[in-house]
């Protein structure tokens, strides 16, 4: 007989059966469902529909429950359809007859909604700790090789050389924006919808407040409707969470080029890299590429629940139940990335020769030459002309912008329009400072401005990342 079965004279079809039940997949919410029932029937305990005993016998029928679930030791029922009949049931079993008093005031909608709130808060402090874990491992690997210097690019094209460690920090920067929209979303969720009934509120004068207080809610959902139908805070938590996948797939990207041997920046350890069952001189950054991959399905998982969500009048519809698969995939598959990507960070092998050559191709240090001649009184526009025919030049005999000799400066700037730069070019020191603005060095400490990659800015914000991260 099924718990619902009072009207129902026929039996179910296998197939709608199978169809239906979520018990599958939502014995994820048993210990959230087994709490949000001790604390229901403390509420129903206070407002004298259960006696001091029952309320003793059902919390420590749950309490056992909570151990059983712990160890391991239910066996789910697929006939009883989801995790909330299948823990009534097996309250029952232990302590009878008064079990059926358990779902006073209470519908499997507001319980379903209260459960996924708890189990999100729980899982949402996980992500929190595997977010730090990352930062963590980037800021680690910026203490350890910080000081490399790598070719900051634009367009996939060289563009001007930045240190490794500013580099590594751009990615604490949107870990941390990761980790603000996630307790953002955590606030928001953090509100109790038990006493919603099925839609129109309980039936009974049950002290919402008190039961949320004892569920550590900060409050209760204001409208019984809204309170069972709600799954904003599913739709904000996949968003955060495809997001954060988002910033870990692009770090993938580049740690793919990166061990790529023609580029060389870095090496991935053995511990985090994988072969080929045919190419024996296989090294694969298979983890990076899997969370690049695995991004998509998280992102599908987020337009998936705004798909289910768009249609749906009020109140409860049974939709929703199919908001539990994408939510939970969406979050181990943000955790397991999370920490493998801490894992190969914090192992990755820096090649700092081949990060510094490949830094200075391109003319990466053409700004910071036209820069100094800014300094000196020129135009930018002037000053962009005079470096671009330098670039040209330089790039024709085979020199770096560091290896022009003083009557080629000379020259350039004595070509310009501009009569600042034409006065120039008889100064004697104009050459060896623009040669020192062409280096690595000069050009990144001349980008000397708060959340530059000037050295003595990033050490700042190095310096600032350990202190908060405690490391
Ligand atoms: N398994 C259901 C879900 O996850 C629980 C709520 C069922 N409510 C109902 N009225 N059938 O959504």
């Amino acid at each position: 007989m099924k718990m619902w079965g009072g009207r129902f004279q026929g039996s179910s079809d296998e197939r709608m059966a199978e169809f239906t039940r979520s018990i599958d997949f939502d014995v994820e919410l048993a210990l959230d469902d087994i709490a949000g029932s001790i604390a229901h029937v403390h509420g129903l305990g206070r407002a004298g529909l259960l006696g001091p005993a029952d309320v003793e016998t059902l919390v420590r029928g749950l309490e056992d429950l909570r151990d059983d679930v712990e160890g391991g030791r239910i066996v789910w029922d697929p006939a009883l359809e989801d995790v909330h009949m299948n823990l009534e049931a097996a309250l029952g079993a232990r302590v009878g007859a008064v079990a059926g008093r358990l779902h006073t005031g209470r519908s499997r909608n507001d319980q379903v909604a209260t459960d996924v709130r708890l189990w999100l808060r729980r899982t949402l402090d996980r992500l929190d700790a595997a977010a730090v874990e990352m930062e963590r491992a980037l800021v680690g690997l910026a203490v350890r090789d910080g000081d490399a210097i790598l070719p900051g690019m634009t367009h996939i094209q060289p563009a001007q050389p930045v240190l490794f460690a500013h580099h590594l920090l751009a990615y604490v920067e949107m870990l941390e924006r990761d980790r603000g929209r996630m307790a953002d979303c955590r606030r928001r969720a953090n509100v109790s919808p038990l006493g919603s009934g099925a839609l129109a509120g309980a039936g009974y004068p049950l002290d919402r407040e008190a039961t949320a207080a004892e569920l550590g809610f900060a409050g209760v959902t204001a409208n019984s409707l809204d309170g069972v139908s709600d799954r904003d805070f599913a739709v904000e938590a996949l968003s955060a969470f495809s997001l954060c996948m988002v910033h870990l797939s692009r770090l993938a990207e580049e740690i793919t080029w990166w061990s790529n041997p023609r580029i060389g920046f870095v090496r991935a350890s053995d511990a985090f890299s994988t072969g080929s069952s045919m190419m024996p001189n296989k090294k694969n950054p298979d983890p990076a590429e899997l969370v690049r991959g695995k991004t998509a399905r998280v992102i599908g998982e987020l337009t998936g629940l705004l798909t289910l969500l768009k249609g749906l009048p009020l109140a409860y519809q049974k939709d929703m139940q199919d908001d539990k698969p994408p939510l939970f995939d969406a979050a181990a598959t943000l955790e397991a990335s999370l920490l493998v990507m801490s894992g190969m960070i914090a192992t990755l092998t820096v090649n700092r020769e081949a990060m510094r050559s490949a830094a200075g191709d391109g003319f990466t240090t053409a700004t910071s030459v036209a820069d100094a001649l800014v300094r000196r009184g020129l135009p930018f526009r002037a000053a962009h002309h005079i470096v671009g025919a330098l670039v040209a030049e330089a790039e024709r005999t085979g020199r770096g912008l560091d290896a022009l000799d003083d009557a080629t400066i000379a020259a350039a700037l004595g070509a310009s329009e501009d009569a600042a730069a034409v006065a120039l070019a008889g100064d004697g020191g104009i050459a060896a400072e623009m040669r020192a603005a062409a280096g690595l060095e000069g050009a990144m400490a001349g980008c000397d401005v708060v959340g530059g990659t000037a050295p003595r800015r990033v050490a700042a914000a190095l310096a600032a990342a350990r202190e908060r991260l405690g490391i």
